[in-house]
């Protein structure tokens, strides 16, 4: 096992460093050389085909969930079809609206887990077109779908998933481009803005990658509070859900993610003095709204944290702290800003002794109810 560890103490923190190579990975001979357009040639949609998608169901658990939400965003924006993201287990028990004229698209890092699998038979049976986004060749999940796209990211063995999330947010990105292209609903400018801006991400993650030691420092200065929430709007809060969940199930601390402009609806009761908050703040389009929620915990005299773009000098005048993340586009700001929540949540889940690639109670695969 030290071996397969390749010098790293836990697989989860391997896989976290695996990220930039991952995510190459899940883009390469996939992105046109010129950045004009997405390759994405397993995919047999015809126009016609993609022209007659009136909606997409987004189904999946844990983090795929998460990366699904932030797929509802790309999806949503680029090809302008509505989309709906569920929880597997809730999903085929509400009698769901879903026809031939929907895709559903299932996200499950494994493969096998039986509530999304039972949920793309469903989808199945009521007639939608399907998709799988997998990292498991050959698994139950992209034997069953109409389509499959793998993320290569290679195999994950930590229970925390951490680089199944990146590289599923890069694909998702990547498929909303590809099914704007077919649907001629994204300029060629926007996607050759985006595009490379993928190509950037491997480089970016690095540089996160390559200083680490306040992010450390917090996590060992914070790693035994009992409760942390983790704010933000737009695609910063879905981040948030994932930083949350990742800090929960290896740390056992109790965290909660909430849309910044929902705090004052209830949660800002829970924030008293020295409570940790971790404000996402990398969407400029809503950025401003941030900082007036963070305001609004630090008067509660909350420690707030705050995840920022590179650049950002006004944060620093709110907050306790900053992590920056290098600039990037307001898409794919997520998959640089959720970096410093795993950092954070595996150098807690250290801090306090919890065993990090196996935590208590859960598995890596649930192929149970
Ligand atoms: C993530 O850290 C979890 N351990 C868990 O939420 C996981 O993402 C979920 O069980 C879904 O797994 P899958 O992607 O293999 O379907």
């Amino acid at each position: 096992e030290a071996a397969e560890k390749g010098g790293y103490e836990h697989f989860m923190i391997k896989e976290i460093y695996e990220q930039p190579r991952a995510i190459r990975e899940t883009m390469s001979s996939r992105l046109a050389k010129d950045d004009s357009h997405i390759i994405l040639d397993e995919l047999k949609w015809t126009k016609q085909e993609m022209a007659a998608i009136k909606k997409i169901v987004v189904v999946a658990c844990g983090t795929a969930y998460n990366a699904g939400l932030v797929g509802k965003y790309y999806l949503e924006s680029l090809s302008r079809i509505p989309v709906e993201v569920d929880v597997a287990s809730e999903f085929r028990y509400r009698s769901p609206l879903v026809d031939e004229n929907t895709l559903a698209i299932v996200v499950s890092q494994s493969g096998e887990t039986l509530d999304t699998l039972a949920a793309l038979k469903e989808a199945k049976r009521l007639g939608a077109k399907t998709l799988a986004i997998t990292n498991v060749v050959g698994s139950s999940i992209s034997r069953e779908a109409d389509q499959v796209i793998y993320t290569w990211a290679g195999p994950e063995i930590a229970v925390a998933s951490t680089k199944a999330y990146t590289t599923q947010l890069v694909l998702m990105s990547m498929l909303a481009i590809y099914i704007a292209g077919l649907r001629d609903t994204i300029s060629a400018e926007r996607s050759r803005e985006l595009i490379s801006g993928l190509r950037n991400l491997p480089a970016q993650l690095h540089e996160i990658l390559e200083d680490v030691e306040s992010i450390k420092t917090f996590a060992q200065k914070y790693g035994f509070n009992e409760d942390v929430f983790f704010i933000g709007r737009s695609l910063d809060y879905a981040v948030a859900l994932e930083g949350a969940l990742k800090l929960k199930e290896i740390s056992y601390i109790h965290a909660e993610a909430y849309a910044a402009g929902e705090l004052k609806h209830g949660t800002l009761a829970l924030i008293i003095e020295g409570v940790p908050v971790i404000a996402l703040a990398t969407q400029h389009d809503v950025y401003e709204k941030t900082l007036s929620n963070i305001k609004e915990v630090k008067a509660r005299d909350a420690i707030v944290i705050g995840i920022a773009q590179q650049g950002d000098e006004q944060i620093k005048k709110y907050v306790d702290h900053t992590i920056f993340i290098p600039q990037a586009d307001k898409f794919l700001a997520p998959i640089l800003a959720v970096l410093p929540l795993q950092l954070l949540a595996y150098y807690a889940a250290v801090t306090r002794g919890c065993d990090v690639d196996k935590p208590r109670n859960l598995a890596k695969s649930v192929t149970v109810e």
